[in-house]
């Protein structure tokens, strides 16, 4: 099946969204230090922009769940593939997502990584898609873009492994 990519946040309104949610943060933990955790691979772009923009003293980990496979559909079982690298005991932790959708990942993540217990662990997602969301006490604490239920790729965000690379964020367009 072929698919064509149609524009919905330009590379500028994503630069911009991400300073504002910086800057958000930043004034949040002001005085404290950070545990960024970006998930892979879907969320490593917008990690890495994020974090250049904060001003605290931060801890980069990252951490690799199973996802989707090929389709778009979750499945609603998640996986730990790669684990922390640090200890998170007693740190201010902010996981870094790419998208939220079923909920699914986060909720296990964050209650994977609350074991450990951190002080605090905040959820920061560039987009947002509430329409789909099945494990609704997910909390959202930063959120880059609401979107509508459609399939997104760029900006770090795959279609089948394709697209991660794209500056913008697009909505695929299955033609038949
Ligand atoms: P959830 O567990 O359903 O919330 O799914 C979260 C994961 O599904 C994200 O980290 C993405 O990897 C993937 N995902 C969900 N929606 C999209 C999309 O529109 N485009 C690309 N990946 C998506
Ligand atoms: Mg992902």
């Amino acid at each position: 099946m072929a698919e064509k990519i149609r524009e919905l946040l330009s590379e500028e309104e994503v630069a911009r969204r991400v300073q504002e949610l910086a800057d958000q943060i930043n004034g949040d933990y002001d005085g404290r230090e950070l545990t960024v955790v970006g998930i892979l691979k879907g969320a490593v772009f917008f990690t890495c922009e994020l974090a250049k923009r904060l001003t605290m003293p931060v801890t980069m980990d990252f951490m690799a769940v199973s996802s989707y496979g090929s389709g778009t559909e979750s499945s609603g079982s998640v996986k730990i593939i790669k684990d922390l690298d640090l200890p998170i005991e007693g740190r201010d932790v902010l996981i870094v997502e790419d998208i939220i959708d079923s909920g699914y990942t986060l909720s296990y993540l964050k209650s994977f990584l609350e074991k450990r217990e951190p002080k605090s662990i905040r959820l920061c997602t560039l987009l947002n898609k509430p329409e789909r969301r099945v494990k609704k006490e997910v909390a959202v604490d930063y959120e880059g873009f609401c979107i509508p239920d459609q399939f997104v790729v760029g900006c770090g965000l795959d279609y089948d492994q394709k697209y991660r690379n794209l500056p913008y964020i697009g909505i695929v367009e299955f033609e038949r």
